[in-house]
């Protein structure tokens, strides 16, 4: 791996290339709590993976061989952290920008006992440029990504043509990539984005939306959209070729 894929886009700003600026996040400095510090602190050289240690080897993170699964965008990590103590023979990676997120979650995957889950503190986009090897995973979850409402804000949205191509080349043949939203406009795009990409089968039925997996535990996010009256849509496509 060479020095300049690990440059971060600041350094690389600094230099004058020309860097992809648009984010699908605002960072926000929320505080910390005590918990979350202390789990940050004390846990991160068990759970935590480092940007600029470049491409992983799951083998060697996890000590087995088992498929891997990676959630981008796990918030405060109830559901990865669920999902994970569900499946102990899946090793999970999480992504999230959002510090405190990252800190609850390392706090909850203690408490609970999980031993098969690591996570980034990171732009994915960065991550999964560097750090994930192609053919590399089994499954990759994205669920109520920011849907950035307005019109002049769809380009923020983390879904679009060529983070589709990126995650396609990051699964296995037959590995899927599993979305969720509670935006029927944002789904309806993913939906677009995902039937005009080569190289992936829909796993709809109905060409379309597929139902809520059982794996998939109720996420915050989720919860408020059923409160606001707001539809659900899962879309799971596999990787063909
Ligand atoms: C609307 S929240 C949903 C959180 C969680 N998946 C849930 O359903 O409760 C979207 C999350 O994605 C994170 N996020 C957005 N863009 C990201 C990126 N490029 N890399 C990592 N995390 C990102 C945000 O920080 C936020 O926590």
């Amino acid at each position: 791996m060479s020095q300049r894929e690990h440059k971060t886009v600041e350094q690389a700003q600094a230099e004058g290339k020309y860097i992809r600026t648009v984010r699908s996040f605002v960072k926000r400095e929320g505080r910390l709590t005590k918990g979350q510090a202390h789990a940050l602190e004390n846990f991160w050289s068990e759970m935590g993976l480092n940007h600029e240690d470049g491409m992983i080897d799951s083998k060697a993170l996890f000590g087995n061989d088992n498929p891997v699964t990676l959630e981008i965008g796990f918030g405060m990590g109830k559901s990865l952290v669920e999902m994970a103590k569900n499946a102990p023979d899946i090793n999970f990676i999480g992504i999230e920008v959002h510090r405190p997120g990252v800190g609850a979650c390392i706090a909850l995957a203690q408490e609970k006992g999980v031993k098969n889950l690591k996570v980034y503190e990171h732009d994915a986009i960065e991550i999964l440029a560097d750090c994930i090897p192609e053919q590399s995973l089994t499954t990759v979850q994205l669920f109520f990504p920011d849907p950035w409402h307005k019109k002049k804000h769809h380009k923020r949205r983390i879904v679009q043509p060529e983070f589709v191509e990126t995650i396609r080349q990051k699964l296995k043949v037959g590995g899927v990539f599993h979305m969720a939203t509670d935006w029927e406009n944002y789904a309806e795009c993913m939906l677009e984005d995902m039937q005009t990409a080569p190289g992936y089968n829909n796993l709809s039925e109905t060409n379309d939306y597929v139902p809520r997996p059982d794996s998939r535990p109720l996420t915050k996010f989720e919860q408020r959209g059923h409160r606001l009256g707001h539809g659900v849509w899962d879309l799971q496509f596999a990787r063909a070729e």
